[in-house]
């Protein structure tokens, strides 16, 4: 099968292109590395140190044999994106390439915009492509779980059958994102849906839930195919954060009670339910819509999970619960439905402890690469301007001894980084009630 990874310069497209390539499959990539921009733009960067996408590819291709073909370009130039359309003819697009970290989005106007219609204006570029060019090509889009908010109802795959004044109807399932980012995911849902309800489309909404992991087994081939490991408090998806907090000391940033439940999932089921989707492609016409994750969390249940992994690898790890930066329910019910890519053979990796171990071994071995000054939250959703990170002076990781042997090595109650915590969670506190 020929399958398009746009946005395989990234974290889910790095590991999926990989894993598709072995697998056989011809894997083009298209990415304008707008990710990368980004980490300059916030002064962070990711805790695995990355290599250029060219020398990856190079390293891919003396490895296994196997070529991974590149277009480097923007979704958003309709030029660029038919001519990749065009020049490859996939089976499948697997859709990454968009901006996807909700506090990005929510910076200030510019950053709203920016977001709205890097997606947007992507998605319904590739809409069009397809229609005129591969129109029967399926498209495999990354939406995500926060589509639908946390509604004090179970969630559905993506339809609900509601009965209304004595009639009945299967509709799409009401949609309340928490973000600006999450209502670009929404709007194109809206329009995914319209281009194959009028043109006869096929595809895939994959709701993802919050991905977690770095390692895949292509990835763990060499350490030039290493994947990002973003922790910072823009790009840093949660449990990833968590570890990083853990192994350098660092008190674990839980917003508010914690009691905010998602879904999520191991980054090696994330390129295994890309796969199961292209295999099974939507019929012409149809808009299917999978829920993608294999366990639901509370993030206080996570920060519980890490402290309880790291006191079995000699860590002391403190808890400590700021100021919700963001406007959403602390506490809620919550109950995702998630059965459809089971049903066509996902086997979950579920969290573990061994998980949780190597996850923290990969912050240990990195650790003189954190930047402890990017683990509070900037970005306040009840603003609608905020300060863009100011470069301090980077402070030293503490001394941790590099053994995981040693007791109390890094999670000192009162280290250096117990102060810059508090400072800043100080300065937040002022500024949410502000
Ligand atoms: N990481 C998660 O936990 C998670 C959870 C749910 C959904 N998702 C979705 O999965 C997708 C991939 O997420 P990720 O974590 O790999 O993100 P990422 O930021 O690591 O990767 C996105 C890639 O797309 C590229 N890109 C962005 N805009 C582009 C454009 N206009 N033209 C060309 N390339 C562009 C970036 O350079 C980057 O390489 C996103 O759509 C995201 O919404 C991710």
């Amino acid at each position: 099968m020929r399958v398009a990874v746009l946005g395989g310069d990234g974290y889910c497209g790095w590991a999926t292109a990989l894993y598709l390539s072995k697998r056989g499959h011809s894997v083009a990539i298209a990415d304008n590395f707008a990710r990368r921009q980004w980490d300059h733009e916030l002064g962070v960067q990711t805790l695995t140190p990355i290599r250029p996408l060219s020398d990856r590819l190079n390293v891919w291709q003396d490895l296994t044999g196997e070529t991974i073909e590149l277009f480097v370009g923007d979704v958003t130039e309709y030029d660029f994106l038919s001519s990749v359309i065009q020049g490859f003819e996939p089976d499948a697009v697997v859709h990454f390439a968009e901006q996807r970290a909700a506090p990005y989005s929510m910076i200030d106007r510019k950053h709203a915009v920016f977001t709205q219609v890097n997606n947007v204006v992507g998605t319904l570029n590739l809409l069009f492509a397809l229609r005129e060019f591969q129109p029967d090509c399926h498209l495999v889009k990354l939406g995500t779980m926060g589509e639908y908010g946390t509604p004090n109802i179970d969630i559905e795959e993506g339809y609900i059958t509601i009965e209304h004044n004595g009639r009945r109807d299967t509709v799409p399932y009401p949609k309340q994102p928490g973000s600006f980012y999450h209502l670009s995911k929404v709007h194109d849902s809206h329009n995914i849906m319209f281009a194959c309800k009028v043109w006869g489309l096929r595809a895939t909404d994959l709701n993802q839930g919050v991905v977690y992991g770095t390692t895949t087994d292509e990835v763990a081939l060499s350490e030039a195919l290493i994947n990002r490991f973003d922790y910072d408090d823009v790009f840093g998806t949660v449990l990833n954060r968590f570890c990083v907090q853990a192994a350098i000391g660092y008190p674990l940033t839980v917003y508010g009670k914690g009691g905010q439940t998602r879904g999520f999932l191991d980054i090696r089921d994330t390129v295994r339910c890309v796969e199961i989707a292209c295999l099974n492609p939507a019929a012409r016409g149809e808009c299917r819509v999978f829920n993608q994750f294999t366990e639901q969390f509370s993030v206080l249940d996570l920060a519980h999970m890490v402290q309880t992994a790291g006191e079995k690898l000699g860590l002391t790890v403190e808890v400590d619960h700021l100021p919700d930066p963001r406007v959403e329910a602390e506490e809620h019910y919550y109950n995702a439905k998630h059965s459809k890519l089971i049903e066509l053979g996902l086997e979950p990796h579920l969290l573990s402890d061994s998980l949780l171990d190597s996850l923290m071994n990969v912050a240990l071995k990195y650790r003189d690469r954190v930047d402890p000054a990017v683990m509070m939250p900037r970005i306040n959703w009840r603003q609608p301007r905020n300060e863009r990170r100011v470069q301090t002076s980077r402070e030293p990781v503490p001394v941790v001894e590099a053994s995981l042997q040693v007791v109390g090595g890094s999670g000192r109650k009162d280290n250096g980084n117990r102060g810059n915590s508090s400072n800043a969670r100080s300065d937040l506190k002022g500024k949410l009630e502000r």
